[in-house]
């Protein structure tokens, strides 16, 4: 990591009940608040990602804290008739500031397109919220030899309506599919090939000091044990977590080990 704040998201997917999260969320916040004095710059930014029906809940703990509280998901539309889906201005009204788009389960379980998660990374910029637009190989896809196609088509299309002023609100995360859930890992050595080679792709798309500011995390079975030698890589500036972020001890580990 350089000069770039590290990031580190916690990714509840469908996990937690409404008390489990709010003590998840509470142990968070007391341990991030912390680490920052009020005069100084934050060292870490960190978010949680709740499922959709304990955000209010969750984002009533976060709020009054330097943790984000950011949503799994969000609708192209912000009003209509769009039965079960979620708007990014109610996502707004209830205190949320961050989105993810383009998460491997939403690419590969419900079948969003390229297309789609670009049209979905537009309104949530155009709603006034921040993205992180995830990206990531399957396993066939890597063993074909075709992760950087794959990858630099999903940021192309991604960041297809994103300008030089809204990719300030943008962060990437890399989540290899064959490293999520699997606690197998990419190697650092090999996380940071990926992550240099997205760098040098937003550089193609938008300018070198737009590649050099943006933020990257690395997600796929990222634990207390290996974030660290991660973290120590150029291009990593944080993490995506999924399992690891479902205890207090566990994620409170890793921002640790980003600072
Ligand atoms: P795991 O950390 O459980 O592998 O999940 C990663 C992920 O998908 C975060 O979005």
């Amino acid at each position: 990591m350089t000069n770039r704040t590290p990031i580190i998201g916690g990714n509840w997917k469908m996990h937690t009940d409404l008390e489990s999260g709010m003590q998840l969320a509470g142990a968070i916040v007391d341990y991030v608040d912390a680490l920052t004095n009020d005069d100084e710059e934050q060292p870490v930014n960190v978010v949680v990602y709740p499922p959709f029906p304990y955000l209010q809940a969750v984002e009533s703990i976060t709020g009054e804290s330097s943790v984000l509280c950011g949503a799994q998901n969000l609708w192209t539309e912000e009003e209509g008739a769009f039965t079960g889906e979620v708007s990014p201005l109610m996502l707004k009204d209830v205190g949320v500031s961050m989105v993810l788009t383009g998460h491997s389960e939403r690419r590969h379980v419900v079948g969003e397109s390229n297309a789609l998660v670009g049209q979905k990374t537009q309104r949530a910029l155009e709603s006034g919220l921040d993205v992180t637009l995830c990206v990531g190989e399957t396993i066939e896809q890597r063993t074909e030899g075709s992760t950087l196609a794959v990858i630099c088509n999903q940021l192309t299309e991604g960041l297809e309506s994103v300008t030089a002023e809204t990719i300030k609100k943008v962060v990437i995360a890399y989540e290899p599919v064959w490293a999520i859930g699997t606690g197998h890992t990419a190697s650092p050595e090999d996380a940071q090939s990926v992550h240099a080679s997205i760098r040098a792709h937003i550089a193609s798309i938008f300018t070198g000091d737009i590649a050099d500011s943006i933020r990257i995390q690395y997600g796929g079975s990222v634990k207390p044990e290996n974030a660290k030698d991660l973290f120590a890589c150029p291009d990593i500036d944080g993490a995506l977590v999924g399992g690891a972020s479902l205890s207090a001890d566990s994620f409170n580990a890793i921002i640790q080990a980003s600072l």
